[in-house]
Order: structure tokens, then sequence, then C-alpha cells
């Protein structure tokens, strides 16, 4: 959480900062700030708000002139958003300004002792404790600034991407990562820095990623230095080429990021499995699967860990292994894995599954299963996050960009890539048919059109949307396959309309939440004509005997359910396996209809941020 920017080299630093720092509010979005230095003066601005209520205050109180500058878009962890606390901080003397990312967990004893020795505090943040910090070193030492800012971090436990400025020697930028990410764009003759590669891709597509523990001083017309923080030694960067273009991360004509994920759906499927699945041939081909396909034929169990989203699709994948490939699965949320003291051994394949592939709790419960002997298998979205680094091998999902702070092509293209690592060790260890292999590649093969095909139940969505916009509850049921699906449609409810929705195993219903049952309440339930579709026509004469209201996502052509429902929402057929691809689809608009009808910020929602870098 928490986005951060800066720009040292020839041009106006401003707009860069600012057009960089909308890119990267998607990691949290309740406060913005920039400061510019113009060879002369430092100049500061910071408000509440989101980067276009910075661009009016700055407009008023600054001359936004200068070709170095810093900015910072804020998740506030620590200290309310208001204009004191957002960054970025200055230092006692005005001489120093940070931006940060992460939590300096132990900033509260290192505040008391700088109080003593004199430090005024205006914030409630740590961050403004790391600067002063920072300070102290350099003055006391009599260090530079890279010194001082390596000192300060050897005592300071906790997370961190930091940028520093020192007006005394204004024509350096010192950068610092760690569990936080943090990429240089390097560029002729200028240097950019950000959370990700997104704010500089116009200007350069050569980066370097700095890895946990690094830290880099960005000097204008040298090469930047890179150093490990703990012990000095230097560091030979590795110089990426990026592969991104800039329609990826624009909105191409729709009117929220999470629409265009939605519609993007058919073809980033296909971009998961393109040169990889061959269905005429009978091949699935993984390179880190086929690179370690030892390792995941002895693993005794998978563990799959990750959070949010990225669960439910591991819960997917858990019905699908164990259906496949018969290797017990069991997923778990790594924010309790990682702090229940699990039992791992070698003989254990994790599985961790991330978009961002920078979400500190999956982060941790990885770094605590290598620990353990288990192999870890990355399922990352963003090429060259921390995850995607951290674990032994993996396969990226290529879903390209997600903006919108709702997942929904990473919900997806997650799964596709979990079903094809389940076939392709079903057919290694020969749980599977090879007529039954064949059907499921062929079909998965299928899935983008069909994708397509559910994507015209957005009117049908938005007529339904417009009936229950105003509910205050939801519920969300679904069986076998489908319920990690009734998980993740009343995630994706509640997070960006603020409606409270729940979602259970459609038998669980019985159990509890029946007593929320009246004839308010909208139950949405994945119906598929599949595997338990007569338990789940069961289910919905329960809810319809207690004046439940009924929608219903069902096969085309189904009878049954329609008859009972007092809404259908009619989607193409396919395997109970493959089902989650296409039942999630008008969920997914559902929820976004909703959203946009009470007029919620879709692609932002409140309190949210899509990178979650703290615990
Ligand atoms: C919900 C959502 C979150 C993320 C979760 C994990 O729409 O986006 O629940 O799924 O924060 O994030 P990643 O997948 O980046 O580890």
């Amino acid at each position: 959480m928490c986005g951060i920017v800066g720009y040292i080299g020839y041009r106006e630093a401003y707009p860069i900062v600012i057009k960089g720092l909308k890119r990267l509010e998607y990691r949290g979005y309740d406060s913005a700030g920039v400061m510019l230095y113009d060879g002369k003066d430092l100049k500061l601005s910071k408000t509440k708000g989101k980067v276009v209520d910075l661009e009016t205050k700055a407009a008023k109180e600054i001359t936004t002139n200068g070709t170095i500058g810093i900015g910072h878009t804020r998740w506030a962890t620590h200290g309310i958003p208001n204009d004191v606390n957002s960054h970025p901080h200055v230092s006692n003397s005005g001489d120093l300004v940070i931006i940060h990312n992460g939590i300096i967990e132990n900033y509260a004893p290192l505040k008391i002792e700088l109080i003593k020795r004199g430090y005024v505090f205006h914030s409630d943040t740590d961050t403004e404790v790391l600067v002063n910090l920072i300070e102290e070193i350099q003055i006391n030492e009599k260090l530079k600034l890279g010194k001082a800012v390596q000192v300060a971090l050897n005592q300071v436990v906790g997370a961190y991407a930091i940028a520093v400025f020192d007006k005394k020697n204004p024509d350096e930028i010192v950068v610092a990562r760690l569990g936080s990410p943090l990429a240089i764009g390097i560029g002729e003759g200028e240097y950019f820095i950000a959370s990700d590669a997104s704010p500089f891709i116009e200007y350069t597509q050569n980066a370097v990623y700095l890895e946990d523990g690094e830290m880099a001083n960005i000097r204008l017309h040298k090469p930047i230095k890179v150093r490990k923080i703990q012990d000095d030694s230097l560091v030979d960067p590795y110089i990426q080429e990026l592969k991104m273009n800039l329609e990826q991360i624009e909105k191409g004509g729709y009117e929220h990021f999470m629409l265009k994920e939605i519609y993007e759906q058919p073809s980033v499927i296909k971009d998961t499995y393109r040169g990889r699945l061959h269905a005429n041939e009978g091949i699935i081909q993984m390179s880190g699967v086929e690179d370690n396909l030892e390792k995941f034929m002895n693993a005794e169990r998978i563990i799959i860990i990750a959070c949010g989203t990225s669960w439910h699709a591991g819960l997917v994948a858990e019905y699908v292994f164990e259906e496949f490939t018969r290797i017990p699965v069991e997923v778990e949320y790594a924010s309790e894995f990682r702090y229940r003291n699990p039992i791992i051994t070698a003989k254990d394949v994790v599985i961790a599954i991330s978009q961002s592939g920078e979400t500190a709790d999956t982060m941790a419960a990885i770094k605590l299963a290598k620990e353990k002997g288990a192999f870890v298998y990355g399922v990352c979205n963003v090429v060259g996050s921390s995850i995607s680094r951290e674990t032994h091998a993996g396969s990226h999902t290529h879903a390209g960009p997600e903006i919108g702070v709702a997942s929904t092509k990473a919900f997806t293209t997650q799964i596709t890539v979990l079903t094809m690592i389940a076939l392709r060790l079903a057919k290694a260890k020969g749980t599977m048919s090879n007529t039954d292999f064949h059907r499921y590649l062929l079909e998965l093969e299928l899935i983008p059109e069909k994708v397509k095909e559910a994507l015209d139940t957005n009117d049908k969505a938005k007529e339904i949307a417009a009936v229950f916009k105003n509910s205050n509850n939801c519920l969300y049921l679904g069986r076998g396959y489908n319920f990690p699906v009734a998980l993740e449609g009343a995630l994706k409810l509640k997070e960006i309309s603020y409606i409270h929705a729940e979602g259970y195993p459609a038998a669980e219903m019985k159990h509890g939440p029946i007593a929320l049952i009246d004839k308010y309440m909208p139950v949405v339930v994945i119906a598929p004509k599949l595997g338990h579709y007569d338990k789940i026509v069961s289910n919905i004469q329960e809810i319809k005997s207690r004046s439940g209201i009924i929608i219903a996502v069902v096969t085309k052509g189904d009878t049954q359910v329609r008859e009972l429902a007092d809404y259908v929402i009619e989607i193409p057929e396919t395997s109970d396996a493959l089902s989650p691809l296409i039942t999630t689809i008008p969920l997914q608009l559902l929820s976004y209809h909703i959203a946009v009808m009470r007029g919620c910020n879709v692609d932002q929602p409140r309190n949210l941020a899509k990178s979650v870098t703290v615990e």
C-alpha cells in the first residue's frame, strides 16, 4: 500500500510525478503529496484526498517548476488521513524530505529517543520518525545522505520502500527497499523511481527492481550504485527490459478499469494458456512445472496460501487438484498460516497465489514454508514482483496490469493457471484417463468464447442491479466448484458497493444464515446444471418457502430453476471443474452495476488498496 514516485533529470518533474501518482493510486488513495526542488527552493504540497485534490492544492500554494521531484499517494497505517500525516515528510532542519511505503514497527521507541534529543514531531506517522532518525545520524556522525540512510535503516524494524532527498546535496535521491517494491527507471540523463514501472513506461523500458535489503544512490549523470543495506557490499544492478505498454494501463474507452478488466477476460485467459496449452496435440507444458515435475510428483500434500480473491482461486484449485490428481490439498489464509506454527515438511509443495506479488502476509508465509524445507511455487500476475522472485519457481498468469482495486481478471487467470497445473500433474500421475485429459484440454480452449458469451449477461445484470441496488444485505450460495465462486461474488459486492454480503456453501445455509431470509433478502444462487444440481434445486426451494428472493445463475436452457427463481442469468454450458471461469462473470457484472448505481467509486473503494504490503 502507498505508492511512491520520483524523478531526477532534465524535464519538469511535476507532471511526471502527478501522472505517476495517478497510475499508482490503486495502491492507496486517502492522501497525496509532492515535493519539488527547483535548484534553489524546496516546495511541498500535500493534502488529504486524491491526487486530483493535490493538483488543486498545489496549483494554489506552490510554483510547480523544478527538475527534481518526489510524490506519494497514501493508504494510512499510522495516523488518520489528513494533510499533516500525508507524505512527503520533512526533517526538523527542513533539509531532508522522505516518501515511504511500508511500516516502521519500532517507531515508538525511536520517537521517544528523538524527542529526548529535542526533535519535534508534527504528524502521527512512523515516517516522520524515520526522516528525523536519518537526520540525527547524518548530523551526529557527519555522514553523507546515503550512509546516514543506511545506518538508520539498520536500526529500523519493519517494511519500507523509501526515497530520500537532501537539499544540501540536491543532485541525488537515495532509495531503499525491504518488503515493499521499488523500481528505478533508467533513461538518458534522467532517472525515475516508482512502486511499479507504470509511472515511467512512456519514458523508458529499462528498469532495475531493487531486491529486499538493497539501497541505491541515484545521481544525475552517474550510473546508479546499488548496495546491501546490511553489510554495505556492492551489487551489480540487473537492468531489466520492460514489456509493458501504455494502452495496458489506460481505460481504453471504458468508464472504469474494473469494467475494462472484466471485458478483457476472454483475451487474457487466452494469453494465460498461450504457448502452454496445445489441445489438439494433447499437451500442456508450463516450464515451471516441467522443471520441477519431480517435486510435484512426490508431493504428499499441496498447501495453497493466499489472501482475498487469490484465496478464493486457491479454494477452486483445491477442488480441481484433488479431483484431477488425488493429491490432498489444504488452502490457508496466508495471514493465519504464518502465525500458527503450521506443520510443513520437505514433502509438501506450497503454492502461493498473488496477483500483485507483493502481499505482505503471503510473502511471510512463503518465507516460513521455505524455512521449513517446502518447495514453494508462485502463481503471480506481476512479473518481477517480490513473490515471483521469492518463490522457488512459478507460473505467471499473464493477465496484464490489473488496476481496478477489485480483482476480476486476476481471479479467472489464476484459476486457468492452477487448472493447467492440475491437468499436467494428472497426466503425469495417471490419475485421469487420456480421454478426459483431452476433453478438458479442448474445453479449456473454448473457455474464452464462453466467457465472451457470459459477458452478454451484462444487460441482465444491470437490470437486476437496478432492482437490488438499495439492498442492505445479500447472500451468495454455491456448491462444489462453485462454493468459492459464491465467496468471491459476495466479496466483490461488499468491497465495491458497501452492501453487506456473505458467501456460503448452499447446504450450510440451514445451519444459520437461513434465519436471515425474508422477502427483502436477495439470495444469489449459483446453480449451473452440473454436479450437485438437484441438491441446489432443493436449497432454492428452501429459500423460496421462506419468501427469499432468488437470483439464479443457471445453464442456458434450464427450466427447473427458472420456475423457482425470481431472476435468472443464463450462462453457457461447460464442465463442472471449469464452470467457475464462467459462473463468476455475471457476478462481477452484477457487483459492478450495483456499485455504479449507488454512486460508489468502483475502481478505488474506500479503505482498500490494491497491493497490501502491510500485515
Ligand atoms: C479483492 C482483492 C483482494 C486481493 C488480496 C490479495 O478484490 O483484490 O482481496 O485478492 O488483497 O492480493 P494479491 O492477490 O495481490 O496477493
